[in-house]
């Protein structure tokens, strides 16, 4: 496969979470960056301006492990080796790599070594990474000097400066790394790669869609969403509105008010092209008995089709000349195993099995498939939508459905497991909740325990909690999640009530949502807090009861987040009026960074 343009930056996707991520940052350096499979052949990339080879969720030694042509190495171009990409090309090389004994997830210092004047020229000597593999690199390969160490990686990075080959253990492209955007400036200061500007983007995109309909129209299934907005208002724009026609199905598991806040807003610009179906009982009822997430997320997406083909019958949308259009950005294409080494890590409601046939087929449409978020909100910005709806949080397509952690019965670790749990400290006491939620760890899905810590002073060191989020889930292979109880200091005795999707549970999870929400903008923390999610547990004190989980990150492209940090007074305030609603026995505050913890819990 040929380049997509001449001086480009390539990324290799070894299946890493943050391939993409790589090729967004690139991007934001004002690089043009595409993605690529490993497997492309050394000659097709003669033309590139440097390679850049991903992390990956294998290990080098497993004979399935995604490999690059190794002739790579004699294009005479620069090559930056990240995570699984550092490992291989040490191996490649001639180097070592060996299997760790201890796995590094989260956050390291390292230590850059006297004469790297390469990737870290510059920095301070020591700085924080983001750390996330098994196995590492042993010995080095002829030609390469050791340019970082840190505790666990002697090798954590390395470079052959004759040769522009640089390597490093760790991830500069997450926000979570210090230095990292400079780390990655300094690769690209040493190619000559074609220039990335917004501006010719939407022109791109234009004429893309042009491309891709031809003379057919679009059937655009919009949700409110950032993403879908754009991508209609972007179809409205280049297509004309006749061409072009919206649909809005209600799931029942939409937030308050939120469907006719969309209508209107979409009103308010003149798209009257807009259809709304109201499909809640369709969805409740196909989802009564259902707890499992992934069996969730399915039903659901595949609801959504079965519904806009029955609406696009009724209306006559359905023929020929008709394709689907869908707000996709990138990141909803990645954790799908849509790039061919990812783990599957949940099925985006626009990646189910009837949509990629409908994709095989040409008759879906996404203008915004290669984009991130932030890109998506400066096109929205550009094509003149309004302020607060450019700056919506994201709200996933399953809405309050992956909200609301549905459990026939209690799921207990063994008590012996449960005693090999051990945090020393006198100002909390902690207790593993009998829940399951989704994770990611190591490039790969984890559907684990959460650990409640309460508080013996209240909101005392919350700091050094927000600490022990990143090392519990790395050193407790049962805990994927840290939260804090914000309504009670001791272990209370806990109740566990059956909890499956139904139309109360959607409104009274709708009343909580709307609450922490309507808190959050009259403090002031709209825009900066990414996305603050607000989940239902079956988990609380009384018979019935359950409880509430609030779960603000920061992020910005939601590959990886922060917790975001509330502040004590803010916490205790939400916690009060959380309690006033029925049958709801207690708050936690979830403090896990992504990864180990997803930003959603299904
Ligand atoms: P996770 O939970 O994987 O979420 O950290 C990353 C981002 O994706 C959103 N999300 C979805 N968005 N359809 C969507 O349109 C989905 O099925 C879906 N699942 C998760 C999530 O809200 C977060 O912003």
């Amino acid at each position: 496969m040929a380049l997509l343009h001449p001086k480009s930056i390539v990324i290799l996707d070894f299946g890493g979470q943050y391939a993409h991520l790589i090729g967004n940052r690139i991007r934001r350096l004002g690089a043009f960056s595409e993605i690529h499979e490993p497997e492309i052949r050394a000659e097709d990339l003669k033309d590139a301006a440097a390679i850049i080879l991903s992390g990956g969720p294998q290990s080098v030694y497993d004979p399935k492990s995604p490999k690059a042509d190794p002739k790579i190495f004699e294009l005479g171009i620069p090559i930056l080796g990240i995570c699984y990409g550092h490992q291989w090309m040490a191996q490649v090389l001639g180097g070592e790599v060996q299997e760790g004994t201890m796995k590094e997830y989260g956050y390291s210092e390292i230590r850059a070594t006297e004469g790297s004047d390469g990737l870290f020229k510059g920095l301070k000597s020591e700085f924080t990474v983001w750390m996330n593999h098994g196995d590492k690199v042993t010995r080095l390969p002829k030609g390469f000097i050791v340019t970082a160490t840190s505790d666990v990686c002697e090798i954590a990075a390395m470079a052959d400066d004759k040769r522009k080959f640089f390597s490093v253990q760790f991830h500069p492209e997450v926000t979570h790394t210090e230095h990292g955007m400079e780390i990655l400036q300094h690769f690209i200061d040493f190619c000559a790669p074609a220039r990335w500007e917004l501006e010719n983007v939407l022109d791109h995109l234009e004429e893309e869609i042009r491309k891709e309909v031809g003379d057919r129209n679009v059937f655009i299934l919009v949700s409110g969403g950032v993403d879908s907005t754009v991508a209609f208002t972007l179809l409205n724009r280049t297509l004309g509105t006749e061409r072009v026609y919206g649909l809005l199905i209600d799931h029942g598991l939409m937030r308050k008010g939120e469907i006719h806040e969309i209508a209107d807003s979409f009103a308010e610009h003149g798209f009257m092209n807009l259809h709304i179906e109201d499909a809640s009982a369709i969805f409740l009822e196909k989802l009564k008995e259902v707890t499992d997430p992934e069996e969730k997320r399915k039903i659901i997406g595949d609801t959504f089709i079965e519904v806009q083909e029955e609406v696009a019958k009724r209306l006559g949308l359905d023929g020929s000349n008709w394709m689907l259009g869908q707000g996709t950005i990138y990141p909803d294409t990645i954790e799908t195993g849509g790039t061919k080494h990812a783990d599957q890590i949940k099925t985006h409601h626009n990646r189910v099995d009837a949509i990629q046939r409908m994709i095989e087929e040409g008759k879906v449409i996404e203008p915004l498939k290669e984009l991130y978020k932030d890109e998506v909100r400066a096109i929205g910005e550009k094509l003149g939508l309004p302020h607060h709806l450019v700056w919506r949080h994201p709200f996933p397509g399953p809405g309050l459905g992956v909200r609301i952690l549905c459990a026939k019965k209690p799921t207990p670790l063994s008590k012996k497991e449960e005693s090999e749990i051990t945090v020393a400290s006198k100002i909390y006491v902690f207790q593993v909740l009998p829940i399951l939620s989704v994770g990611v760890q190591g490039d790969n899905r984890s559907y684990k325990h959460p650990l409640a810590v309460f508080l013996q002073k209240p909101f005392s060191d919350l700091r050094s909690i927000h600490g022990l989020a990143t090392a519990i889930p790395n050193t407790h292979k049962q805990i994927n999640r840290v939260l804090i109880c914000t309504s009670h200091q001791k272990v209370p005795e806990f109740s566990f009530t059956p909890t499956l999707i139904t139309r109360d549970m959607a409104d009274t999870l709708r009343d909580a949502d709307h609450i922490v929400h309507r808190e959050m903008r009259e403090e002031g923390l709209e825009e900066k807090i990414w996305q603050f999610p607000v989940v239902l547990i079956p988990i609380g004190i009384n018979e019935g009861g359950r409880s509430i989980v609030l779960r603000p990150v920061e992020s910005q492209e939601a590959m990886t987040a922060n917790a975001f940090h509330l502040s004590e007074k803010f916490l205790i305030r939400i916690t009060k009026k959380l309690l006033e609603l029925e049958g709801i026995d207690m708050v936690f505050y979830d403090v896990t960074n992504k990864p180990p913890a997803t930003i959603e819990w299904e």
